[in-house]
């Protein structure tokens, strides 16, 4: 029996991926009504369920939260039902095939929802977001993704503040009601679990296109946003276009609905949702203009509009048939935007930089996951919260184990699989072995069918592998040894791991840089001169005939597997590798290990320095890496987005992860010493790449001219560092003018964060006058209030900066992108501001937990992981941290959310 706990909170259980079992009831078809008002909405629910005959006789449990039950009747009867954890329970029904009528009539108060979960009200409008197990908070329901219905919507609601009523599928009938009030029908023609189900009602407008298919079907586009954004809207709508198009020719995967519709909300909790035909999505993610949104921002909504449109195959036509297979779904759909996104850049250098950058996201954000207390498994065995597994791992990690199946297979083979995933599972909820099975099915005999089980270990193991190799020359026999073997540390639960399945892609260069066409031993012919074996067992040799001379390895080219890879490179050959690898991730990734070796020397070197007031050799890159980054720099053959990322130093947070115990401040300050020293040493090259790419003609957003921009916001950046240095006026001047002039958002916010960051006096002025321009802008507000909590911290400048912002009238923490740019950029994005030696960063983090926990508790999870890798940590910071989560887990009254994160947060060993 349920029993509340001492403190009066409902216990934190967890679940377990084995429990699976099999609905004990179906429900076939759901008949909604809503009488829509912020105050009180009324709803009534009419079901057809009948019993699953498959499994014993069992009472119907239907999930419910936060709802007033009113009414309850079995085939048109009242009947006696029981509350048990807040289950409604019905036992005695018919059992017979037919099935029954169940009604079920609630109330709810959408304008008191802040936790932006079932239906809610945003600037007056209403929403719904029921993925994960949201739409038990709209009516009592089996609130699980394997039970899949047929609905129909009645929505009715006063005409003049809800003038738009959408909900799934197709409009059938509207019109008007007495009382001012009128209605619209929806019937959604595909069956859908309920975390799918969406409805929309407010003052909204709508941009519209009219679309042919591959096909010939004819099918209505809308983008719906508030009146006063249609102008913003463009961008969005070419991006849904350009989606439908690409899973047509790339998959042969058409729309499957007449009508598709996207509507924007300026609140929400993550980044949209891809409900059947009716996608709900942050306005960060919709609107664009060329005045208001940066380059970044519109490169991120034609991924998020790719990644919401591609659910309608990979998740609604196929879906999870539980929570635990969530990377089925998020896994491949990441998988599908990455590649949509690279074919649209479309120059190999282009698709080369979007590769960098997924890997850049995947190493600083989910190998620190995959190492910490809240590690698991792509399919986690067991969770307290789901919504707390809506994580870097699920998706990223997810996209790159379809990844590898996707290099395993071919792409031929891979479009084969899916063709036999959907024949197969078409209208089913299904589990990540049966991905892998059609994937590997479709390709008898290939490296992924003949050992499928061993590379389903990316299912089940959590941790990053290490892949160790070593080179050894044999120059009379003029032979290469490569030994490569693997490792994996031990994550919760998980103390020990089997080998994992690892394609590793690589090629070999000669020492003047040349590529080696590769011949391995057995083998008549040198090939290519790259290729991709796989690493299956704890060790593999492979020994390479007919070379030359001593070659330099090119290894994991493409970043071809989700590892660490560990070679004892020289600089010598990290140079050749910078200078010459025809692989252009490893080039870039060459420059990061040089990059990174100095920062690691230099935080190691003066260990014994005390941190804050210790000194720091402000040469901490050679001359020889210095040429070699000036080098990129002035290369005519380099496009500006490629050298952007090559001159990029490793973050932060990315140094502290190789590091063992981290003084966060030391790291700081190291890297600070390495950007003041690439700014000042290169800085007539800065003045070049300036010039060169500072005039990009007429906005557009596509790859060439946002990398240009994006180059010539770095190189305005370090030109005002280099002149905080030297006391130059020229550089912050032609900078500030620059701010005042840009034509564009991405030239203006560069220019404004370059005197930000550099901490120039110009700054103040510069920051007041942007709010000026947008202040009625909320996009462009969260940027001004990013920019300033996200700052390189200058003696601990920034959490002052930051409590006087909590105060400004535009910051409203109940809004989560607001809260996002404020207390997220200094949190979880700011380190050098964030771990202070004196716990005020903490202690501040504390605070803004609990009081999110109040409002929005799958917000304030997210938050509440700034600290998971708090045991890393030196001293003071280590105790200091250890006492904030422990004032967290403490407090009297928490979500099962931040329970789970702080509870695993403590565990650490
Ligand atoms: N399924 C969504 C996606 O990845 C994300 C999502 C899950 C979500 N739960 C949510 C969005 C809750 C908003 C709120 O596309
Ligand atoms: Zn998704």
């Amino acid at each position: 029996m349920f029993s509340l706990r001492e403190d009066g909170q409902a216990p934190a259980t967890a679940r377990h991926r084995g429990d699976y079992q099999a609905p004990a009831w179906w429900i076939d078809t759901v008949d909604l009504t809503f009488d829509l008002d912020p105050a009180k909405t009324r709803v009534l629910n009419r079901m057809r369920v009948r019993r699953n005959p498959d499994v014993p006789a069992q009472p119907l449990r239907l999930d419910g939260d936060e709802l007033n039950l009113a009414r309850v009747m079995v085939n048109g009867a009242g009947t006696s039902f029981r509350m048990d954890a807040g289950q409604l329970v019905l036992e005695n029904l018919p059992q017979d095939e037919a099935g029954f009528d169940l009604e079920i009539f609630t109330t709810c108060a959408p304008e008191k929802n802040t936790a932006l979960m079932g239906l809610y009200v945003s600037q007056g409008t209403f929403f719904t977001q029921c993925e994960a197990e949201g739409f038990r908070r709209i009516t009592y329901f089996l609130d699980r993704p394997d039970v899949m219905a047929s609905y129909q919507v009645l929505l009715r609601a006063d005409k003049a503040a809800y003038p738009v009523l959408l909900s799934n599928g197709n409009l059938v009938e509207q019109g008007d009601l007495d009382g001012g009030r009128h209605f619209a029908k929806w019937v959604d023609p595909h069956k859908k679990p309920c975390y799918l189900f969406a409805l929309v009602a407010g003052k909204l407008v709508a941009r519209q296109q009219r679309i042919t298919s591959r096909t010939g079907k004819e099918h209505l586009l809308e983008v719906y946003v508030r009146p006063g954004d249609l102008g913003k809207t463009e961008h969005a709508m070419n991006s849904l276009m350009a989606s439908v198009a690409w899973d047509e020719t790339r998959f042969g995967l058409s729309l499957d609905l007449e009508r598709f519709m996207i509507v924007a909300t300026s609140d929400f909790n993550m980044g949209a949702m891809e409900n059947k035909g009716l996608n709900v999505f942050n306005t960060k993610y919709v609107l664009a203009s060329q005045a208001t949104a940066t380059d970044v921002d519109f490169s991120n909504i034609e991924s998020v509009v790719g990644h919401e449109y591609f659910h309608n195959w990979t998740g609604n036509r196929v879906t999870c048939r539980d929570w635990f297979q969530l990377s089925l779904k998020e896994g491949l759909t990441v998988f599908r935007d990455q590649e949509f996104s690279m074919d649209m850049a479309g120059s190999a250098s282009a698709r080369a930089v979007k590769r960098i950058e997924d890997v850049r996201v995947l190493r600083t954000v989910q190998f620190p996951e995959d190492a910490g207390p809240m590690a698991h498994p792509v399919r986690p065995e067991s969770y307290v919260e789901i919504n707390n597994f809506y994580t870097v791992t699920i998706y990223e990690k997810g996209a790159e184990v379809v990844r590898m199946m996707h290099t395993l297979v071919g792409r031929e083979g891979f479009a084969r699989g899916m063709k036999l995933y959907f024949e197969r599972h078409d209208g089913q909820a299904v589990t990540c072995d049966d991905f892998a099975a059609a994937i590997a099915d479709a390709n008898p005999g290939s490296e992924l069918a003949t050992r499928l089980d061993a590379f389903k270990r990316w299912y089940s193991q959590a941790g990053t592998p290490c892949v160790k190799a070593q080179g050894e020359y044999d120059a009379t026999a003029q032979t290469y040894t490569l030994t490569l073997s693997q490792s994996c540390p031990a994550t919760p639960n998980q103390p020990s791991k089997l080998p994992f399945v690892i394609p590793v892609e690589l090629g070999l260069l000669a020492q003047d840089g040349s590529a080696l066409p590769l011949q391995m031993e057995g083998e008549t012919a040198p090939g290519a001169s790259t290729r991709t074996v796989v690493l299956d067992a704890a060790s593999l040799t492979l020994r390479f005939i007919g070379v030359a001379s001593a070659p330099v390895p090119s290894l994991l080219r493409s970043f071809s597997a989700p590892v660490r890879l560990d070679y004892a490179y020289t600089d010598a050959e990290l140079l050749t590798l910078l200078a010459h690898d025809t692989d252009a991730f490893n080039r870039w990734e060459a420059g990061q290990r040089l990059m990174l070796r100095c920062a690691i020397n230099a935080i190691a070197g003066s260990a014994d320095a005390s941190s804050a007031g210790g000194t720091l050799d402000a040469e901490i890159m050679d001359a020889d890496l210095l040429a070699a980054l000036r080098r990129t720099l002035r290369d005519p053959q380099l496009d500006a987005a490629y050298k952007e990322l090559v001159l990029s130093l490793p973050s932060e947070s990315y140094l502290a992860e190789q590091l063992d115990v981290v003084d966060p401040q030391r790291v700081h300050a190291v890297r600070e010493a390495m950007r003041l020293q690439l700014a000042t040493a290169l800085r007539s090259d800065w003045e070049a790449a300036y010039e060169a790419s500072h005039d990009t003609g007429a906005y557009q957003p596509d790859a060439a001219s946002a990398g240009r921009r994006a180059l010539a916001g770095q190189a305005l950046s370090m030109l005002c560092l280099a002149a905080q240095h030297t006391g130059d006026a020229v550089w912050p001047g032609k900078t500030l003018q620059r701010f005042k002039d840009a034509g564009n958002m991405t030239d203006r916010f560069a220019a404004l964060a370059a005197l930000v960051t550099s901490g120039h006096p110009h700054a103040a002025a510069a920051l007041a006058r942007f709010h000026a321009l947008f202040k009625d802008d909320a996009l462009v507000i969260d940027k001004w209030f990013a920019l300033q909590a996200g700052t390189p911290d200058r003696g601990g400048h920034v959490l002052p900066a930051v409590q006087a912002l909590m105060k400004h009238p535009d910051f409203q923490i109940g809004n989560p992108n607001r809260a996002r740019s404020l207390i997220f950029s200094y949190c979880s994005a700011n380190p050098g501001a964030f771990h202070r030696a004196d716990g005020a960063g903490y202690r501040f983090w504390a605070d803004r937990v609990l009081a999110l926990d109040a409002i929005n508790p799958q917000v304030a999870a997210r938050l509440a992981r700034a600290l998971d890798r708090w045991s890393k940590l030196a001293e003071p910071w280590r105790s200091v941290a250890h006492t904030a989560i422990a004032q967290v887990a403490g407090h009297a009254k928490l979500s099962k959310d931040v329970r789970e994160v702080v509870t695993r947060a403590l565990e650490t060993p």
